[in-house]
């Protein structure tokens, strides 16, 4: 009703106006262009929501492989950590071509913008048996996988020191949730020097012999699709994360959005979307389904402004 009698009209507006600058989040990394944001005043909400929850109230739950690690560096694509397998240290070359052809068959399917996540299921069932079952039959040493990871040219984002620090210095656990192959994961972790103990990994672990050789790959499969199963099974259990109802949530594909099921009576989460390839043809799913995207963006600028304004020193509690 007052905003039908003119003279409070103005006023009020006035008011709302510097009330928006007084509370509007000081992170201009979001003004980015490759920043994408469907609603940005509920971005906004969300930020200030957490900040004044603290640190204690958070929690950070992220994808691996193309979300953590880079897409690519000078035009060249980062394996992803089922590609760094591909060594001649571990596997053969008729292995190493067999894989490269059901990534071609598959990968194209996954990022596929026209099919559903119910559609592709039953292919990335498919995908991750078939390159684990070729795996098994390399018998892969449990002793090398450190050489290959160190081999490979696998790259975290640029800025990912300081997101797994801040982190660590806050206490703010840190669950990496990959469909990716679980040891090479950790490895990788450890030769950037960030496995912190805030650091929990959900993924497909390798089982080895006494040996020390791979015999099997444990639990339930975990792959793009299916995140929501391992979130409900593996991440609910997880005491660590217990009372953290807000989460700051990464992921590059549309399955990660599932990865925060798991959280029980969640208040306020906060979704990030790397969309690194088939931009054009995924931009619309991206901007419909995750709170803010990061187009073609190698670093984790925009996590780390969100966290150093969320867990800033400043905090309230
Ligand atoms: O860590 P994240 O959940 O992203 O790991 C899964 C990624 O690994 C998928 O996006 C998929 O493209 C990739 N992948 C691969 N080779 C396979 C299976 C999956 O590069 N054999
Ligand atoms: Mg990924």
């Amino acid at each position: 009703m007052v905003y039908h009698v003119p003279w409070i009209y103005t006023p009020v507006r006035t008011i709302l106006a510097i009330w928006h600058q007084l509370t509007k989040t000081e992170i201009p990394e979001l003004t980015r262009c490759s920043v994408l944001m469907r609603d940005r005043s509920r971005v906004e909400e969300v930020i200030h929501a957490m900040r004044w929850a603290g640190a204690g109230s958070l929690q950070v739950i992220s994808d691996f492989d193309m979300t953590l690690t880079r897409f690519a560096h000078n035009g060249t694509r980062i394996p992803t950590t089922h590609n760094i397998l591909d060594n001649r240290l571990l596997i053969s070359e008729d292995c190493a071509k067999r894989m490269k052809e059901l990534l071609n068959t598959y990968y194209p399917v996954e990022i596929d913008a026209s099919r559903s996540p119910e559609e592709k299921l039953p292919h990335m069932v498919e995908w991750w048996t078939k390159v684990h079952e070729l795996l098994i039959q390399q018998k892969i040493r449990k002793d090398l996988l450190p050489q290959a990871v160190n081999e490979s040219t696998v790259m975290l984002r640029d800025g990912y020191k300081e997101f797994f620090d801040r982190l660590a210095g806050q206490q703010v656990p840190l669950l990496i949730f990959s469909a990716g192959v679980g040891d090479v994961l950790e490895e990788v972790v450890q030769q950037n020097h960030v496995f912190h103990p805030n650091v929990h990994v959900i993924s497909n672990y390798m089982d080895f012999d006494q040996a020390g050789v791979l015999r099997a790959f444990r639990g339930q499969l975990i792959h793009t699709f299916n995140k929501r199963e391992g979130a409900l099974c593996h991440a609910a259990g997880l005491p660590e994360l217990q009372r953290r109802p807000n989460v700051l949530l990464l992921g590059d594909s549309l399955g990660d959005l599932t990865m925060a099921d798991g959280v029980s009576e969640p208040e306020n989460i906060l979704t990030i979307g790397f969309l690194n390839d088939q931009v054009e043809q995924r931009k619309e799913s991206y901007f419909n389904s995750f709170d803010i995207v990061l187009v073609k963006d190698e670093t984790m600028d925009v996590p780390n402004a969100v966290l150093r304004y969320v867990i800033s020193a400043r905090e309230r509690r």
